[in-house]
């Protein structure tokens, strides 16, 4: 499926997808007519509203997960990205592809309770769960249905400048919903009976985007010649070393994950800043900020790659139900749940991890990243879709990649 995706033209792309996903010529019609959302629908999602912005929606091929094969929508504006997602996915699938795991969806909200004056305040608050419990889980029937809904609850004591504070936290299995909206109407929903109990004044009532307990994680394999070779794997390894042990070289390194992350999670319209921010914040758990990706040899040489980080996503409410375009990418994607697709999300990154210290620990990313700003450029300079290859090529054998090469080449 999808072999040399990257030849065809837009039609035999669209052709292909709407193959694989079973798309109906209204979802087709979605993806050829840039279906974002129009200006009404904008005007209803933010304040002052003067128009929508666009940008590239491409597909990463070659991905299997778990023993099923995915093609990934990615949106993003950066070059190279989904064409070394895609080329790392060759590469791992000829050892069987990610094996990826996410156990569970827990979303957490927090409530902050000051002015305690009761020693007793958190022993309380533990001994009423039940009650506390069974009053947030009136807030949604929806999850109670389901059999999800707040399951857990902790308390905590933090000392601050201003005092002890009590933090009392609801663990809420949010199922295949990001949970925003739902944990903070829990949290709203529960503080009065939290301030009762306590005999405290309830501040903040909000979701905890630190979303430890919604990780998820997975490896896969990278053949070594298909790496390049066993320098190469070393290299790798090196490369690893780097980031884990600097964190200038940690947060671009983790950057280029989230290249990977990011792009395959807007285009099911996802909260990315949640997303980022949590993954930053699991990168810097032990104190120190590191990489989020591990990389080392198995006993045949090979290279193995491993991801973990908070992943929290959803495939109903939110966005997913309202834009067009990212209700379509889910239906390409096929998941049947949110951790479902925390996994093909996660895949991405340990993919976009490997291709990127893949090529700085060889050739360098300059290379592939020219040729692409040469397409860029010569499009830029008025190139037709025929003449972009040929005036690209040119450029980057010339060493010389600017808009006015590229405008005397587009005369010539
Ligand atoms: C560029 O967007 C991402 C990289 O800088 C990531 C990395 O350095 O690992 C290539």
């Amino acid at each position: 499926m999808a072999t040399k995706f990257f030849e065809k033209n837009r039609k035999e792309r669209l052709d292909e997808i709407v193959k694989f996903a079973k798309l109906t010529s209204e979802e087709r019609q979605i993806l050829e007519e840039n279906g974002g959302i129009g200006f009404d629908q904008a005007d209803k999602m933010v304040e002052n509203a003067i128009g929508t912005f666009s940008f590239p929606l491409g597909i990463a091929t070659n991905f299997f997960v778990n023993d099923k094969e995915y093609l990934v929508p990615m949106v993003i504006e950066e070059p190279s990205v989904i064409a070394a997602a895609s080329k790392a996915a060759k590469i791992a699938k000829i050892n069987g592809g990610f094996r990826m795991k996410n156990e569970e969806s827990y979303s957490i909200g927090q409530i902050q309770l000051v002015n305690i004056r009761d020693k007793d305040a958190m022993q309380n608050v533990l001994s009423h769960s039940k009650e506390i419990l069974d009053l947030a889980n009136t807030k949604s029937s929806t999850l109670s249905k389901m059999g999800k809904g707040a399951k857990e609850l902790s308390c905590k004591q933090i000392i601050t400048p201003s005092g002890a504070m009590l933090i009392v936290e609801l663990l809420i299995d949010v199922g295949d919903a990001m949970g925003a909206n739902v944990t903070n109407t829990m949290c709203e929903g529960i503080s009065s009976l939290v301030e009762k109990i306590t005999g405290g004044k309830a501040l903040l009532r909000i979701l905890s985007n630190y979303s430890t307990r919604r990780i998820v994680s997975g490896s896969a394999i990278f053949d070594k010649d298909e790496v390049g070779g066993e320098q190469i794997v070393d290299n790798i390894i090196l490369a690893f070393e780097f980031a884990d042990n600097d964190q200038y070289r940690a947060v671009t390194h983790n950057k280029g994950i989230l290249n990977g992350i990011i792009a395959a999670a807007n285009s099911t319209g996802q909260d990315t800043r949640a997303i980022e921010a949590a993954a930053h914040a699991y990168a810097a758990k032990s104190g120190k900020y590191r990489s989020l990706t591990q990389w080392s040899k198995d006993k045949n040489g090979n290279l193995v790659g491993k991801i973990e980080l908070p992943l929290s996503v959803g495939i109903v409410g939110g966005i997913i139900n309202v834009h067009p375009t990212a209700k379509v990418c889910a239906k390409i994607l096929k998941v049947a749940s949110a951790s479902e697709l925390a996994c093909v999300i996660a895949a991405v990154g340990l993919a976009q991890n490997f291709s990127a210290i893949r090529a700085l620990a060889s050739e360098g990313i300059q290379k592939g990243h020219m040729k692409l700003h040469a397409r860029n450029i010569a499009a830029a300079a008025g190139a037709t879709p025929e003449q972009i290859d040929a005036i690209a090529s040119k450029m980057v054998q010339e060493g010389k990649i600017s808009i006015n090469r590229a405008r005397e080449l587009v005369g010539s």
